[in-house]
């Protein structure tokens, strides 16, 4: 019985929190299982420390492997736990491989599913992000969407409307709820950073999976580097390409471990601009006004570009959109200043939704 929420990647901790929390307020019976995918300190426990997050009832320690190894044994782990705790609703978030396996286990149980951040398409296959995301809302009961768009996706592919709830997004909540604890200025002194910085995040498979192309990204850093600071948290699984590609050899380039989510946010805050190909970073820069250069063919969040900061890029326009922005020349923003709904309301939203249909 009860509500149990699934977890396993560094995204999925910052939409848990507000969810968790408006529960919580709510008396709700509920627990966290973490699967395991991410483990260092600073991709998992550095994130329950930061967001106030309950320790995790349990850890099932699954770790990595290639997507079929990975998706199996979170499978084989969450088969267990279900069947021992019997959830009567089973939460997932995103689009990592736990969402995807949590939400194929809990259907075949016959355990309801909701899937927080529903409808978002790339329509690119070869992430495998959007692999996930489809059939995730397709298993699921309960689908709460982040933008306007993400319930046109949902209806197009048949999925019921009174399944489809317009939310707003929970990783805004936790942008908005912890605002007065990001400080770059102390960030700035503790880590020894320059006065003015372009922050760069990069982890996306097709971007640093394939040698070649990491070391023509690390020409493109060192490029930038020469018209701005480059300060970099490597996300482990590009870490032993950027190595060996020589990122860090340039005397402006500052490579980071990953940073802990008050950190990164601290760091987004005071950059000049943001490079990155990261989901929630296009997001979370809409909201505190920093442009982003997405590194991307394709957005599964086109709200961030007609309602906030954020612009893709290829490898070959990288530059020049970057001296653009260092000069202050930022792309007009089309609509509303924020997407609707993006109020720090939406685990709210969510705990209201989810505590009536589990009643
Ligand atoms: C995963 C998600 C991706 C998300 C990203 C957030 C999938 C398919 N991908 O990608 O959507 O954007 O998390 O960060 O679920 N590793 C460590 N320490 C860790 C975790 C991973 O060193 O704590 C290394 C391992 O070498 C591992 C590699 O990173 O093989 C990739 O980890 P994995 O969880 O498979 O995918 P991510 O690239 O992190
Ligand atoms: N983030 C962080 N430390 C970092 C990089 C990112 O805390 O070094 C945060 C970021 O602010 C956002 C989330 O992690 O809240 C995004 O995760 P990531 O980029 O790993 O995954 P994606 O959103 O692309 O799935």
């Amino acid at each position: 019985t009860g509500i149990v929420h699934v977890v396993g990647a560094r995204p999925n901790f910052v939409k848990a929190a507000p969810v968790v929390s408006a529960l919580r307020g709510r008396g709700a019976h509920q627990s966290v299982v973490h699967t395991g995918q991410h483990y260092d300190d600073r991709m998992s426990a550095v994130f329950f420390r930061d967001l106030n997050l309950p320790t995790p009832d349990v850890d099932l320690g699954v770790g990595s492997g290639s997507h079929a190894t990975q998706t199996a044994a979170l499978m084989v782990g969450l088969e267990k736990e279900f069947t021992a705790r019997r959830p009567g609703m089973v939460v997932v978030y995103g689009d990592v491989n736990s969402t995807v396996a949590a939400a194929l286990v809990a259907a075949k149980l016959g355990i309801p599913v909701a899937h927080v951040e529903a409808g978002l398409r790339s329509f690119d296959n070869t992430m495998p992000e959007e692999i996930n995301r489809r059939v995730t809302d397709q298993l699921s009961d309960l689908c709460f969407a982040t933008s306007p768009e993400a319930v046109g996706h949902l209806a197009a592919e048949g999925v019921a409307s009174d399944r489809v709830h317009l939310v707003g997004n929970p990783m805004i909540d936790t942008l908005l709820g912890n605002l007065d604890r990001f400080d770059a200025e102390a960030l700035r002194t503790r880590l020894g950073l320059p006065e003015r910085y372009v922050a760069a995040t990069l982890h996306r498979p097709a971007n640093v999976d394939d040698p070649d192309n990491v070391a023509r990204l690390t020409a493109r850093l060192h490029e930038i580097a020469e018209l701005a600071d480059v300060v970099m948290p490597v996300h482990p699984r590009g870490k032993a390409a950027f190595d060996r590609a020589g990122l860090g050899d340039h005397p402006r380039v500052r490579l980071l471990e990953p940073l802990g989510y008050l950190d990164f946010v601290a760091l987004t805050r005071g950059a000049a601009a943001v490079v990155t190909d990261s989901g929630g970073v296009q997001e979370e820069t809409t909201i505190l006004g920093i442009p982003c250069l997405t590194l991307r063919p394709n957005t599964e969040r086109p709200v961030t570009i007609t309602h906030g900061t954020n612009q893709l890029v290829t490898e070959a326009d990288l530059i020049q959109a970057v001296t653009k922005v260092l000069h202050g020349q930022t792309p007009e923003r089309i609509g509303d200043d924020v997407p609707p709904l993006w109020d720090g309301r939406s685990g709210e939203r969510i705990a209201s939704v989810l505590t009536q249909w589990s009643r």
